[in-house]
C-alpha cells in the first residue's frame, strides 16, 4: 500500500524514528504530519545516534524527500540548525526538503509565554518541553498565529512579532533585549525557511499517482493527543493516524497504519499513568532502556506495558501491524507484568482513557522473564521461549500482530516476521 502511516501508541518517545528510518529505505518521501521541535526521533546514521526535531527522519536515505505538513509546527532557527548539521554530516538537502506555507512558525516569545502559563498552573503543571509548542497551536486556532506563507508579506510578519513580544509578562531590560535578539534571528530564519517553501499535498499526490511510497511520520504518541488523550496532560498537536490526512492536505485513502509500541510504558511530563513503577524494577527499565527525553534530557517515567491503553490506542488509529520496540530492556527480570483489565471508577471501559484514568487500578498478568541478553538478536526462533510468549500475549490481547521486533539501537537489530 503506497501510504505508510506511522504513530506512536503510548505517550511518545516508543522508537518511531528507527522504524520510520526502516520503512524509509524503500519510500519516495517521508511527511511530517503534526508536532515540532518537540519531537526528537533518535536513529543511528554513520554508525552514531542521530536526534531529529523539525525534520523527517527520512531524509538520512538517498534520494528520499522529505516533506513537512501544515499541521505541523516550525521553529525557523532549530530548523535551520539542524538542516545545517546535516549538511556537515553530508546529508545534502537540496531540493530534497519542502515544508508547507501553512506551517505555523514558533516564535521565541511563546517560549517564554509557556513557561509563564507551566508557572502559573503550579502543581498541576503539564510538564512540557517548553519548546513553545502550546502557544502556536493556541495562536493557530485564535486566528492570530504566523505561518510560514507570511514570509511573503515580511512587513506582516515583522508587525505580528512585535505584537507577541508586548504579550510577554514582565520582561525586565536585559530579557527584553534578549528576546529582540531572538526575534531578529527568528525573522531572518523565517525569511532563509520561506526558500523550501512547497506544495506539499501536490507532491504527496504526484508520489501516490506513480505508486510510489509516502512515510506519514506521527509525532509524540496516541495517548499526548490533545483528542483522544489523557487531557490536559497531552500535548497540542494531534497524533493518531486520521491527523494524517488534514495534516498533509491528503483527501482520505487506504492507509497501512504502523503502530510503534514499546515492550514497557514511560511518559515524560505529568498526568496519570496507573501502571507506573517508582521501584526498582522501574529503575531498572529506565537505566537498561536509557529513558531520558530526547529533546530535554528528563528522566522519563517508567511502568509496566499496558494492554487495556494499548488496545484503545490500536482501535483508535485502526493498526495494521505493530512494531514492538525495545523488548530486549526486559531481558533480566525474574517475572514480566502485563496490565490486562482496570479496577476502579469506570474500570476498563475505553472512555476510562479519557474520563478517569487517575481514578484506575490496574490489573497484571505475571508472565515468565528470560535471563539471557537478547540485545541485537535478529531471528525469531533465537528468542527464549519467554520472549516469544511475551509477544504472543501481546498480539492477542490487543488484536493485531506484531510483525517487527526492535531489540537494540541499530538498524540491523530487529527480527521481521512474516504474517
Ligand atoms: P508539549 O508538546 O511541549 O506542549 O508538551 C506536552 C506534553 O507532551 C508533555 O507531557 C511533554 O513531555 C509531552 N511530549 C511532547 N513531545 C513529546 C515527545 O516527543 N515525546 C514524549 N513526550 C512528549
Amino acid at each position: 500500500m503506497p501510504l505508510v502511516t506511522v504513530v506512536g501508541l503510548g505517550w511518545g518517545d516508543e522508537g518511531k524514528g528507527k522504524v520510520v528510518d526502516l520503512l524509509a529505505g524503500g519510500a519516495s518521501a517521508v511527511a511530517r504530519f503534526s508536532g515540532g521541535a518537540n519531537a526528537g526521533h533518535t536513529v543511528r546514521f554513520q554508525g552514531r545516534p542521530v536526534v531529529l526535531h523539525q525534520v523527517p527522519t527520512g531524509l538520512l536515505h538517498d534520494g528520499v524527500k522529505g516533506l513537512v505538513g501544515p499541521g505541523c509546527v516550525a521553529d525557523p532557527a532549530a530548523m535551520l540548525d539542524e538542516i545545517d548539521a546535516l549538511s556537515r554530516m553530508g546529508v545534502p538537502l537540496e531540493g530534497r526538503l519542502s515544508v508547507s506555507p501553512g506551517v505555523h512558525l514558533v516564535h521565541p516569545a511563546y517560549r517564554l509565554l509557556e513557561a509563564a502559563e507551566e508557572r502559573a498552573r503550579g502543581a498541576a503543571a503539564i510538564g512540557t518541553t517548553g519548546r513553545g509548542i502550546g502557544p502556536a497551536y493556541t495562536r493557530k486556532f485564535a486566528r492570530t498565529g504566523m505561518r510560514l506563507a507570511d514570509t511573503f508579506d515580511p512587513g506582516r510578519l515583522e508587525a505580528l512579532s512585535e505584537a507577541v513580544i508586548r504579550e510577554v509578562p514582565g520582561l525586565d531590560g536585559d530579557a527584553a533585549a534578549d528576546l529582540e535578539s531572538q526575534s531578529g534571528r527568528f525573522l531572518e530564519a523565517s525569511m532563509r525557511l520561506s526558500g523550501l517553501c512547497g506544495d506539499v499535498p501536490g507532491i504527496i499526490r504526484d508520489v501516490l499517482g506513480r505508486d510510489g511510497t509516502v512515510i506519514a511520520e506521527g509525532a509524540q504518541g496516541t495517548l499526548l493527543d490533545p483528542d483522544h488523550g489523557t487531557y490536559p496532560f497531552v500535548t497540542s498537536g494531534s497524533c493518531t493516524a486520521s491527523a494524517a490526512f488534514t495534516g498533509l492536505g491528503i483527501a482520505p485513502r487506504a492507509t497501512e497504519v504502523v503502530g510503534i509500541m514499546k515492550a514497557y510504558s514511560t511518559r515524560v511530563g505529568s498526568g496519570p499513568f496507573p501502571s507506573e513503577l517508582a521501584d526498582a524494577t522501574g529503575e531498572h527499565l529506565r537505566t537498561r532502556g536509557n529513558e531520558y527525553g530526547a529533546t530535554t534530557g528528563r528522566p522519563r517515567r517508567c511502568g509496566w506495558l499496558d494492554l487495556v491503553l494499548m488496545r484503545y490506542s490500536v482501535l483508535l488509529n485502526g493498526v495494521s501491524w505493530i512494531a514492538l520496540t525495545l523488548l530486549d530492556v526486559l531481558g533480566g527480570l525474574p517475572v514480566i507484568r502485563v496490565a490486562t483489565s482496570w479496577e476502579g471508577a469506570g474500570g476498563t471501559d475505553p472512555l476510562s482513557c479519557v474520563i478517569g484514568l487517575d481514578r484506575v487500578r490496574p490489573v497484571y498478568e505475571t508472565l515468565p522473564g528470560w535471563s539471557g541478553d537478547i540485545r541485537g538478536e535478529r531471528a525469531w526462533e533465537s528468542l527464549p521461549a519467554e520472549a516469544r510468549r511475551f509477544v504472543e500475549f501481546v498480539e492477542t490481547a490487543c488484536g493485531a500482530p506484531v510483525r517487527l521486533i526492535s531489540t537494540g539501537p541499530s538498524r540491523e537489530d530487529v527480527i521481521w516476521r512474516t504474517a
